[in-house]
């Protein structure tokens, strides 16, 4: 059954209604399903969002130049990165507490990625317990958020190990979450019971006297380093990968680490409001890397014509937030899936248009800028 009488709060639906043809219609309808202060944390970003808008907007600045007439018969989204093939570059990124948008949370997104051939990267603050997930599927990465030192942190990827995860993903750039005025106007917090099965919400911080600063002398102790990182690569036989790095030097001091690719990424717009957008700062490290060093970038993909640009600038994937998120809040499973089917489409249609067989034939010569 649809229900279609309320406009809030709205049940998950059980089949997908035929107006739902693209990421645009998923955001509308996913406001009528979630409470409205949990859409403003899904939607927000930090202080004036200017980043959230310039995630959208990066992509309609670059226009596609077509090829015509190649003989695309043996065309595939396949791709290879470190090792491991993927069907096609459309991966589901880490997102936390997806409870708080359906009951199965990360449960549906990890079924709905596996149907559709998407590696999923689950977050530290999964809802769902890793040990859940389809040990044999392969298409899976752990995200790592910090967990104030370094044996804690050890014992979480060591059991993401166990689970078959194939790559550890650290998320860098929020060792200090976002100024999220939106967030703060509607009172919005995470449920008190809501369960968090491979982390507390919140790391305790060091003690402080008086006289010193909390964000220095407090958060910033329990922060991760690149020592740490170091750490971190020499004991996990695992690939890392660094997620929101925006700074060449940045990117060259991982890889010379020893890290293994990274996600170009602001987070969504979500820690640092007018930070570079992604596709500007994929530009700047690519040109500072090796050809094949992996760079995945995410925020504000919503079409398949954005993964296209993103891999004309060199990515070699790409990872989507909230669109999943919207899938998951209308419809669960079938809601991701969905919107991962509309994508990836979109995507095989772009490549066919674009003259372009194969990921690799994709580059800078199919695209203009401004
Ligand atoms: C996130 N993101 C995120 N990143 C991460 O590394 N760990 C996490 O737990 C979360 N949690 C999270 C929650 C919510 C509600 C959002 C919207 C985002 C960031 C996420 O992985 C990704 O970088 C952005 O969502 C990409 O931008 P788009 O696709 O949402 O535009």
């Amino acid at each position: 059954m649809i229900a279609t009488t309320s406009t809030k709060n709205l049940t998950p639906f059980t089949q997908i209604p035929e107006y739902l043809q693209t990421i645009a219609d998923y955001e509308r309808q996913a406001e009528k399903h979630l409470p409205e202060n949990t859409w403003h944390y899904l939607q927000g970003g930090a202080m004036d969002e200017n980043s959230v808008r310039e995630n959208l907007q990066q992509f309609q600045k670059i226009q596609l130049v077509p090829r015509l007439l190649n003989d695309l018969t043996q065309g595939s989204t396949e791709i290879e990165i470190l090792g491991q093939k993927f069907p096609h570059p459309i991966f589901l990124a880490p997102i936390g507490h997806q409870q708080l948008f359906h009951s199965e949370g990360e449960a549906a997104a990890a079924l709905a990625a596996e149907v559709l051939g998407s590696n999923m990267v689950l977050s530290t603050f999964t809802n769902t317990d890793m040990r859940q997930l389809k040990k044999d599927n392969p298409l899976k990465w752990f995200q790592l958020y910090w967990q104030g030192d370094r044996e804690k942190s050890l014992a979480l990827i060591q059991l993401a190990e166990r689970q078959h995860f194939k790559a550890i993903v650290i998320t860098v750039d929020s060792p200090h979450t976002g100024i999220r005025d939106r967030e703060r106007r509607v009172f919005f917090q995470l449920p008190q019971k809501m369960q968090h099965p491979h982390t507390p919400t919140h790391i305790p911080l060091p003690e402080i006297s008086a006289d010193q600063h909390p964000v220095f002398n407090g958060l910033m102790q329990i922060a991760p380093k690149w020592a740490d990182i170091e750490f971190i690569i020499a004991h996990t036989h695992l690939p890392v990968i660094l997620k929101g790095v925006l700074h060449p030097l940045d990117a060259k001091k991982a890889l010379d680490l020893g890290v293994k690719g990274l996600i170009i990424s602001n987070h969504g717009g979500r820690v640092l409001d007018t930070s570079i957008s992604p596709l500007k700062a994929l530009q700047n490290i690519k040109a500072v890397v090796p050809q094949d060093f992996p760079l995945l970038l995410d925020g504000g993909i919503r079409r398949g014509t954005d993964i296209f640009k993103a891999l004309a600038l060199g990515a070699s994937a790409v990872l989507i937030g909230r669109p999943a998120i919207y899938g998951l809040s209308v419809a669960g499973a079938l809601g991701v899936a969905h919107v991962l089917k509309i994508l990836k489409e979109e995507f095989e249609i772009t490549m066919a248009l674009m003259g372009t067989a194969t990921v690799n034939d994709i580059n800078k010569e199919y695209i203009s800028q401004d």
